[in-house]
């Protein structure tokens, strides 16, 4: 959950180790730091906070740490989400050795750290901080005055240490060498023109170069500004594919928004159309997901398939369900990946899993796919993100979400592209086994319409805005919707609590009366989705409910309910949409209430706090 970067070439090297680290602040933004080959020492410098701290501490000091005469070519950054130890400078990543002659930044974590810190310890290694990542740079260092070798010291390091890493290394002795590490943490190297780079993804690398190479795990890369060679934890030349990517700037561009979070959820209409253009180019044609090969007959004897994912992606999953289900009639079981580590696998060679995850590193959702994998089930995987984790798990059988860069912790695009891949997941598979084709060929006519009433939905978002703000100071909110509206009220419940730390919770409509309801009082805002279907005579009736509480009482509802007019305060209406394909509609004056509240209140929008983009711990 940390972001690292690194650079070796000729160019300024503290512009681009900052530009990077901004890159980079999604993953999280506790402290940041930087270690730089000055002169013939190494130099770190930190700062508790967001980068925004390190630059103010690099202002003060920046003669020094720009290099005198352009000297400075070479150096390694770090953005942090505390794990081991709060969030002070001392635990701030670059961490050195003791005589400091190694620095080294670090994302992932150390499991045995505690028993190779005891080992060192014997040994007469003194720690300064309360860090797994120490502990590495002192093994490094202890092994490095046994074996004298750089590549021999790193290799019996890794070889000792248990659990996810990716590391960059600089050693005091190596002025313009970079040393790169992975093990079950991402780790991307950028090869430039007598210059080179790494970083924790390829969206940060492509604002610097065109060519990259993905770290896999068990490898080692050595920098410098001529050249890139790999080896593997042996410590054996390997040879790695370069691919392209294309360079942009685009990834910190707030295109005229205030936050990133609005121009997220503004980017919805045009995701989806790019999805659509991809996958459902025409109502007329088949879902493209042909190159997933899976085969009619497998796809007619799938006994079960499982969803597996966190936070946001679980609520997508959840809404998928209802599609999947109503489309294929296979039975599907929605679970959070860190609970279905420590259940019972009920999977057999016929269940297909569905692992969704925006980010593709998420630990938990790796964890749980890897456990689910080995029933020998057929893994989809749902990302926004081709050179993750889930990406190279799944393989051949890998969806990409397509969303661009999402850079605000709160998901909002990935959650509705998240959405879409399910539903063309669902006629994907009704096609091929030709269940419920007349319900199909609507529905994707349907779908085709989706970017137009998204649009129309943004579009009211000052209403939105006007209607919301008034509630800003209550101290708690429920949500409640039914069927598949049900989790957009548990997604608009987390949007609220990540954005306004106003707590909220996310109810069935019917279970209101089993418990919930004793909460409620003038001073709890309840927010009901209503639309028109199946579910709506019913979340009207518990909605008239909560109102006989004297809640305050908001609707989600279409233009022109006039039942839904007369019984609500404050009404949020999106366009007429059928309940299928709600979802993608009532979600998003819930995404602009969570906003509005939140930046009314002059809460961080998008780094709210405790939190990261990337959860890459268990
Ligand atoms: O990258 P992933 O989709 O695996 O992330 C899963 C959750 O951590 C994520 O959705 C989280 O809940 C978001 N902050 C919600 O806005």
């Amino acid at each position: 959950m940390c972001g690292i970067v690194g650079y070796v070439g000729e160019k300024k090297l503290v512009p681009i180790l900052l530009e990077g680290l901004h890159c980079l602040e999604y993953r999280g933004y506790d402290s940041s730091g930087i270690a730089i080959h000055e002169g013939q020492s190494l130099n770190v410098i930190k700062a508790v906070g967001k980068i925004s701290k390190l630059e103010e501490v690099l202002n003060v000091n920046g003669n020094s740490t720009n290099g005198k005469n352009g000297s400075v070519h070479c150096g390694i950054g770090h953005t942090r989400w505390a794990t081991h130890g709060e969030p002070t400078e001392i635990n701030a990543h670059p961490h050195f050795d003791t005589e400091e002659n190694i620095a080294v930044v670090h994302n992932g974590i150390i499991r045995n750290y505690i028993e190779v810190k005891e080992k060192l310890i014997k040994e007469g290694t003194v720690f300064k901080s309360q860090t797994d990542t120490e502990v590495v740079v002192q093994l490094i260092a202890y092994n490095f005055k046994q074996s004298k070798s750089i590549l021999k010291a790193i290799c019996k390091s890794v070889n000792e240490l248990e659990g996810s890493y990716a590391l960059a290394i600089l050693f005091k002795s190596e002025h313009n060498k970079i040393y790169a590490v992975r093990k079950e943490s991402p780790l991307v190297i950028g090869i430039g023109k007598k210059e080179n780079y790494l970083a924790s993804d390829t969206p940060t690398l492509s604002r610097f170069v065109d060519k990259a190479a993905r770290l896999l795990d068990n490898e080692i890369a050595e920098l410098s500004k001529k050249e890139v060679v790999f080896y593997n934890f042996k410590g054996k030349k390997i040879k790695k594919k370069i691919l392209r990517i294309s360079k942009s700037k685009d990834i910190l561009d707030k295109r005229g928004f205030k936050h990133y979070l609005a121009k997220e959820i503004n980017e919805q209409s045009e995701v989806v159309l790019t999805l659509l253009q991809e996958l459902l180019p025409s109502a007329e044609k088949s879902v493209q997901l042909d190159y997933l090969k899976l085969e009619p007959k497998f796809l007619k004897e799938v006994d079960r398939i499982l969803i597996l994912a966190c936070g946001t992606a679980y609520h997508a999953g959840l809404v998928g369900k209802h599609v999947i289900e109503k489309l294929t009639s296979i039975p599907v079981e929605v679970q959070f990946a860190s609970e279905y580590l420590n259940s019972a696998s009920l999977l057999t060679k016929k269940s297909l899993i569905v692992g969704i995850s925006q980010s593709g590193e998420t630990a938990d959702t790796i964890a749980a796919i890897k456990k689910a994998i080995s029933s020998g089930a057929t893994l989809i995987g749902i990302t926004n993100r081709p050179d993750s984790a889930l990406a190279d798990m799944a393989k051949n059988h890998l969806i990409v979400s397509r969303s661009g860069v999402e850079v605000s912790v709160a998901a909002t695009k990935t959650f509705t592209t998240q959405m879409l891949v399910l539903y063309l997941l669902a006629v994907y598979i009704s096609e091929t086994i030709n269940h419920e084709p007349s319900t199909i060929n609507l529905l994707k006519k349907e779908l085709r319409q989706l970017p137009q009433l998204i649009d129309q939905t943004l579009a009211k978002s000052e209403f939105y805005q006007e209607q919301i703000v008034k509630y800003a100071s209550s101290k708690d909110f429920v949500f409640i919707g039914r069927g598949i509206n049900y989790p957009i009220a548990l997604e608009a419940a987390l949007k609220l609590k990540e954005l306004s730390y106003i707590h909220a919770s996310g109810y069935a409509s019917g279970e209101m009366k089993h418990g919930p309801i004793a909460v409620l009082d003038r001073g709890v805002p309840v927010v009901s989705i209503i639309v028109p279907g199946e579910t709506y005579e019913r979340v009207i009736q518990n909605s008239l409910e909560a109102k006989s509480r004297k809640a305050p009482m908001i609707a989600v509802a279409v233009d022109g309910d006039k039942k839904v007019d007369g019984i609500f305060d404050t009404v949020l209406h999106i366009p007429p949409v059928s309940e299928i394909l709600s979802p993608f509609l009532t979600v998003i004056p819930m995404q602009f209430l969570s906003y509005y509240i939140a930046e009314h209140l002059g809460r961080d929008v998008d780094q709210p706090r405790n939190l990261a983009k990337s959860v890459t711990v268990e």
